[in-house]
């Protein structure tokens, strides 16, 4: 059905009848409620509202109403014609106290039941749930106890994964265990522009390591908890092209950092230390005996998030890297988000390929994939374009890897609903469909009407 004529021309079949169409969210992201029903604060609930955190002063204390609203918004999901919704469950919702009850802490019975209700909901409009366990948001009585850099972390994760997969693993089969660690921990614990907002490098490395740890660990529980499920775990990930040939060792150096430093643990690769000498400190300062076979899980599939490319520079300031991005706007390009991020569809194709060349990499998923753009009501409409473009060329990448034989199963587009997204606040908007923040309104925007028809009609062709 592909439109020879026309390049960029293609319709749902040509992805096969198995790929999975869904869209991905988070729960801190659009829930709200964010202190009813027994739910205890979060490190995004304490660190949002310290001055000057949040971009625009905003919280995300009600979001998207999805506590109250997830049966209409669910709703508006199966119209659009996705067979698979991402959501997360937010740890301190299930466990207020943080850690579980082999650690003395309690069940949320009240946040276990809207859990069980939305997946219900999502079972009876014939829509895959596919939950990950863990989007960046950490009870805040976790963090009262060191976070991410006390070890006992891999413990208490391992609690909250064994609760959810005992409560829904009966009728949840697809499990991510973190979303993109790369972002909370060098984010929150190094740089500090996430939550909980901690910059120092000696936290750093027992970071990475301890939500390595988590990451197999996660990954065991699932398995043991859920012989049948389909378990995996998902990364952050861009293609990095040096900005002049003399920048080649710089672009190494920060593929081993974006792309590299979770994944290879995972596969028994070990961390990239030979292109980032300073990972050796893991090795010898932080692991104890035995941790480094306890990095590797045999994971069922990877989550690939992609959004943009980078481009690298060699540069003496940045310590232990030794290279810095050189931005689009210094490029002079004309295709970037309200992110700042550059439109670059190739670059989909080219990560795709990149994780598919790794032997222990069995399937993948493009687990979020989407771009802000501003977007205006104009007589009740959203006409995003920009979006409803972005879309089609990366997918038009997706089916360009699929075809070459690349095991690329399924594509989530990030996201359903405009959210809070994180330092930014509500400002840049993601969604397919539009939320008007004042009066919870939705409208279906125009990439929204994009996927609508490439999923539901059988006239559809890609190119508008
Ligand atoms: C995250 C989302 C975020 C999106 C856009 C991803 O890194 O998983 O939570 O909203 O990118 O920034």
């Amino acid at each position: 059905m592909t439109n020879q004529s026309n390049p960029l021309a293609f319709d749902r079949y040509a992805f096969g009848a198995d790929f999975v169409w869904g869209t991905a969210t988070a729960a801190y992201q659009i829930e709200g409620a964010v202190d009813r029903d027994g739910r205890t604060p979060c490190v995004w609930d304490t660190f949002g509202r310290q001055k000057g955190k949040i971009k625009t002063g905003e919280t995300a204390d009600v979001a998207c109403e999805f506590y109250d609203r997830y049966e209409s918004d669910l709703l508006i999901h199966k119209e659009l014609g996705f067979n698979a919704f991402r959501f997360s469950i937010a740890w301190s919702r299930m466990l207020p106290d943080g850690v579980g009850p082999r650690h003395g802490g309690r069940i949320n019975e009240a946040g276990l039941a809207f859990y069980d209700r939305l997946i219900d909901h999502c079972l009876r409009l014939d829509i895959t749930p596919w939950i990950t366990l863990y989007h960046w948001d950490l009870p805040h009585a976790l963090e009262l106890k060191g976070g991410w850099p006390n070890r006992k972390i891999v413990d208490w994760f391992a609690d909250f994964a064994d609760v959810c997969t005992k409560a829904f693993g009966h009728k949840v089969k697809h499990w991510i265990i973190l979303n993109e660690p790369l972002a909370f921990s060098v984010l929150g614990y190094f740089t500090g522009q996430h939550a909980p907002g901690r910059r120092s490098f000696r936290n750093l490395l027992p970071v990475i390591h301890h939500t390595a740890l988590a990451q197999a660990e996660g990954g065991r529980i699932v398995r043991q908890n859920v012989p049948d499920a389909q378990v995996g775990t998902t990364f952050s990930c861009s293609p990095i092209d040096p900005f002049t040939p003399s920048d080649q060792a710089a672009a190494i150096r920060v593929d081993a950092l974006m792309n590299r430093l979770f994944i290879e643990p995972a596969l028994g690769l070990g961390y990239p230390t030979r292109e980032l000498p300073f990972l050796a400190g893991i090795a010898k300062k932080v692991a104890k005996p035995g941790d480094m076979e306890r990095l590797a899980f045999d994971f069922d599939f990877v989550g690939l998030q992609h959004y943009f490319r980078a481009v690298v520079e060699q540069s003496y300031f940045m310590p232990y890297l030794w290279a810095k991005d050189v931005s689009p706007l210094r490029r002079n390009v004309q295709t970037i988000t309200e992110m700042g991020w550059e439109v670059y569809p190739e670059s989909m194709y080219r990560i795709i390929r990149q994780f598919g060349q790794y032997e222990g990499v069995k399937k993948i998923y493009i687990t979020e994939s989407g771009a802000a753009f501003y977007d205006r009501v104009e007589q009740g409409i959203v006409n995003d374009q920009a979006r409803v473009e972005y879309h089609q060329n990366y997918l038009q990448q997706v089916l360009r890897a699929k075809q070459e034989g690349l095991p690329v199963e399924g594509y989530f587009a990030w996201t359903f609903l405009d959210n809070f997204e994180w330092a930014e606040g509500y400002r840049p908007r993601f969604g397919l469909v539009y939320v008007d923040f004042r009066t919870q309104q939705r409208i279906i925007k125009k990439s929204g009407r994009w996927f609508q028809q490439l999923l539901t009609k059988e006239t559809f062709v890609g190119k508008h």
